[in-house]
């Protein structure tokens, strides 16, 4: 059962040490969050998952870690100084500031100001000299750095399409409207693939990645009923975009985007590419005489064309929140309750936590800590040494923080070389051999 709502996903996530409130000890900072010991594993995992299934496991993606500050001309070609803007209105009663299609209802819209643009994009100086001309941008999503990369990794690697370039990594948007705890923030991380493809294959390719993303999202642990598909209309869609279809998530306050999945035409590479007139771009862009570089390919016939793009992109942070959703679990046991988080086992922060009966017990703890070296070898993640003794409280807490296995070690073990490993959401417990626990956690971390 999901969260009956977002206050108790909070409350989990500021008492088990997922997410904080930036800057808390001085007040806060709206739209801003910090992932603690918890979150950060969990997080880390998610990304993982996501490169591993975009980038490993397939023979047509590339990736790239490019930097966040961008230069303007970049964001001037790509549409965003002129386009990724906010209309905004002041309340001159209540003194507030809100996105002018999302006024809230406590606002007596009475006395609000004609619609003005904001630009959402953060500037920050570059270089010694605060001028006003030597700025560059925080950049407002990972996909400018791939298409103004692309020639250098098609050089570097001979791809030809169809193949992707993958990234993930922060993105920044001084957003006006900020909503439901890391649902909406204005630092937050995405996870984005440039598929380049010929002109013509992009509607096939624009419907397998809409359904092999559902599959990815489905295999983190997000059921298909928790899930819809938006085809966004034509009047609502971004200024490249020829067709988007949003994958829609049941987040506790209400249906909304987790991830979009873009056909951007030839709007992106025909934008930042020179020698524009040569390359019968048909996306309507500006004209770019800065740019150095021809952003196109050569057919069979040696004829230059511009790859259209398939963007999958989607957020981390409205990943974490979904998959928190979705996992979360309130049971009642003999009359007690019992909240789990029953997180796919490859996304727990913590993949099992070792225990001493008896935290006194100098030879129980030795071969506890013993145990839990050896299973932190096998690279799954992180393992826990816990050493507060009280067995019941561990279980429940672990439960709490969605750790697949807990692994007990007793008197029993120093005489027999056995353990009890506790199931977290069958909470069966069994005794299994010291010789077979790797394979046994393995086995348990790949389900
Ligand atoms: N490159 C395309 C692009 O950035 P977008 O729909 O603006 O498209 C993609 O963003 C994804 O990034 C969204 O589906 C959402 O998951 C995430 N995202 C966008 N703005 C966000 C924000 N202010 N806070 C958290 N996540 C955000």
């Amino acid at each position: 059962m999901p969260a009956k709502n977002i206050e108790e996903l909070i409350a989990l996530c500021k008492r088990r040490g997922f997410i904080f409130q930036s800057n808390e000890i001085y007040g806060g900072t709206q739209g801003l969050y910090d992932y603690g010991p918890l979150g950060v594993e969990l997080k880390s995992n998610l990304k993982n998952a996501w490169w591993k299934s975009i980038v490993y496991e397939r023979d047509d993606v590339e990736g790239l870690d490019a930097a966040i500050l961008t230069k303007s001309t970049v964001l001037k070609h790509s549409g965003h100084e002129d386009t990724f803007s906010d209309p905004m209105v002041d309340c001159k009663s209540c003194g507030e500031r809100f996105r002018a299609d999302q006024v809230p209802d406590y606002c007596k819209k009475e006395d609000l100001t004609e619609p003005r643009q904001f630009n959402l994009m953060f500037k920050t100086n570059i270089g010694p000299v605060d001028d006003g001309k030597s700025f560059a941008y925080l950049r407002p999503e990972t996909a400018q750095s791939i298409f103004t990369n692309f020639k250098n990794v098609v050089d570097s690697t001979a791809r030809t399409v169809p193949f992707g370039i993958a990234q993930m990594g922060k993105a920044f948007r001084n957003e006006i409207t900020l909503k439901s705890f890391i649902f909406r923030v204005r630092e937050f991380e995405q996870m984005e693939l440039e598929f380049f493809v010929r002109p013509g294959d992009d509607d096939k390719w624009h419907k397998s990645w809409v359904e092999s993303r559902v599959q990815w999202w489905n295999d983190q642990g997000i059921s298909d009923m928790s899930l819809e598909l938006y085809d966004v209309p034509a009047d609502e869609l971004a200024h490249y975009s020829k067709a988007t279809v949003d994958i829609m998530y049941k987040f506790p306050h209400g249906v909304e985007e987790l991830e979009g999945v873009a056909n951007r035409t030839d709007f992106d590479l025909g934008s930042h590419s020179k020698n524009q007139k040569e390359l019968n771009i048909k996306a309507n862009v500006l004209n770019n005489n800065e740019s150095n570089s021809k952003l196109a390919l050569q057919d069979e016939n040696n004829n230059w064309f511009v790859p259209f793009v398939i963007e999958p992109s989607a957020g981390v942070d409205r990943g974490v929140l979904a998959i928190l959703n979705e996992a979360y679990s309130v049971e009642e046991i003999d009359g007690k309750e019992r909240v789990v988080l029953k997180l796919k086992p490859h996304l727990a922060p913590i993949k099992a936590a070792v225990m001493p009966l008896k935290k006194n017990d100098e030879n129980i703890v030795s071969l506890a800590k013993k145990v839990k070296d050896n299973l932190q070898k096998l690279g799954l993640g992180r393992i826990l040494f816990e050493n507060s003794g009280n067995i019941g409280k561990n279980y429940r807490r672990h439960d709490e923080v969605g750790t697949p296995v807990c692994i007990t070690v007793d008197f029993e073990s120093l005489d027999n070389e056995t353990v009890t490993v506790r199931d977290r959401d069958s909470m069966k417990q069994e005794r299994i051999s010291l010789d077979g626990l790797s394979d046994y956690l393995q086995q348990k971390i790949k389900s």
